[in-house]
């Protein structure tokens, strides 16, 4: 596979374009959704800095401008949230299926909830307009609801309720934490803050995963099923359960750099650091380090967190030149906000699938399916041979 960005290939008269594995730094369309800035500070979503909207903007303003392609007004704002909160809930027979999960890492079922809202819409592969944004807006308001019930019926016996009376973010954390305490204000902005920040971001792999199911003119729940498998992966989504977990064996911050050598002396990933495209700085994390901040005022796990943050960030620049990615940070504030770690990765699916359906939207809209050439490098030449003969000793 060429290293070089990409090499014109000719194969029987006809022209390809080789291109680097893991299509690393080849544009492959075009969207107006967002744009990851690899100098991190343009990194945008319709117009404006990721970093502004996730400071100010409310879960339900910034779904809607990845969505609509503009803020909301009054009116529009009252009738989106108004929507998003009547589609908070989910069937009883979903709530059977859920019923009969196992205890396994929760990612499946998000996939295997939103399936099973596929298998309930009377007409799936409805592609028309206003459909396509219901259902997203039908998605988008009943994955958390799933992913909170999969985690406590299997665990705990118990359904969790969404309260429709609340906006969307506070349920969502409320559920997250089994449905009874009501987290505090701050708790609830940081806890939206980061569901803003990682509502989407340009063609990462899950969002491509869903755009090339989108291309087949696939279904859109087949389209998120797709992009919640992409999205568990240790190395994307899957990284913030395991930065907290780093981050819990290494205990105190002032191991961490011992703890940083050693990995790094095996060759082993640090997670919650390293970006396909941020090399210097994901401008994700100065939001989150604020909050944490204010956190810190009055909680010593945030401190402490804060303080082991700023240790491995050091290390991991003296040593690689590697700066920390927003997996670092969401780590360090669901831990301080009392979530169970196996539930990270379904609030990253929980927030970016707002991404996904206006991924799947534009996609469907401006259609050609996503299908590369490969390069096939295997013997050629074989004959049939029947197996008496083909397998004689
Ligand atoms: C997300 O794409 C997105 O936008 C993703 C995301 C989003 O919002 O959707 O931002 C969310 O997924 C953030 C990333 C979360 N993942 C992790 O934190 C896991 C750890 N990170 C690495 O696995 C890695 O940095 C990736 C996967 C994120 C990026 O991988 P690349 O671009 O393919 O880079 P690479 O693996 O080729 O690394 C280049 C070099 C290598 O060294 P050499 O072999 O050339 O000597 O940098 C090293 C790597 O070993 N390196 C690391 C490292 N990341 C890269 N070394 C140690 N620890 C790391 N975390």
């Amino acid at each position: 596979m060429s290293t070089t960005l990409c090499e014109k290939v000719v194969r029987e008269g006809r022209e390809f374009v080789r291109v680097p594995k893991g299509l690393a730094n080849v544009i492959i369309d075009q969207t107006t959704i967002s744009g990851v800035d690899p100098e991190g500070k343009e990194t945008i979503y319709r117009g404006y800095l990721i970093s502004d909207i996730g400071k100010h903007a409310s879960f339900e303003e910034a779904a809607y401008l990845i969505l609509y392609g503009e803020l909301p007004c009054d009116e529009e704002l009252k009738e989106f949230s108004r929507k998003l909160n009547s589609e908070r809930w989910i069937p009883t027979k979903l709530i059977d299926a859920l019923k009969t999960v196992p205890i396994t890492h929760p990612m499946y079922y998000g996939a295997f909830g939103v399936l099973l809202l596929g298998m309930y819409d009377p007409n799936p592969d409805d592609m028309s307009r206003d459909t396509l944004y219901d259902r997203a807006i039908k998605i988008i308001a009943k994955l958390p609801v799933i992913f909170a019930n999969g985690w406590y019926l299997s665990r705990h016996g118990h359904e969790i309720k969404p309260d429709q009376s609340l906006r969307h973010a506070g349920d969502v954390l409320r559920m997250i934490l089994g449905g009874g305490i009501m987290p505090g204000d701050i708790e609830i902005r940081a806890f939206e803050s980061s569901l803003v920040l990682y509502m989407d971001h340009g063609f990462n792999a899950s969002t491509f995963t869903n755009r090339v199911i989108a291309s087949t003119l696939s279904d859109m729940y087949s389209a998120v099923a797709g992009a919640i498998g992409a999205l568990k992966g240790p190395l994307h989504g899957g990284a913030n359960q395991r930065a907290l977990e780093m981050m819990l064996e290494i205990g105190e911050p002032e191991k961490a750099r011992a703890y940083v050598e050693e990995k790094l002396k095996k060759k082993e990933k640090i997670m919650g650091f390293g970006h396909r495209v941020y090399k210097v700085h994901d401008p994700r994390t100065d939001v989150l380090r604020e909050w944490l901040s204010k956190l810190a005022e009055y909680n010593p796990e945030a401190r402490k967190f804060l303080a082991m943050i700023d240790e491995l960030e050091k290390a991991m620049w003296e040593l690689k030149k590697i700066p920390s990615n927003v997996d670092l940070y969401t780590a360090a504030l669901y831990h301080v906000l009392g979530i169970p770690k196996d539930l990270y990765t379904p609030i990253f699916a929980i927030a970016r699938v707002v991404g996904w359906t206006a991924h799947y939207i534009e996609q469907v809209t401006h259609n050609k399916i996503i299908r590369p050439k490969e390069e096939y490098v295997g013997p050629t030449g074989f004959k049939y041979i029947p197996i008496e003969e083909r397998c004689k000793r």
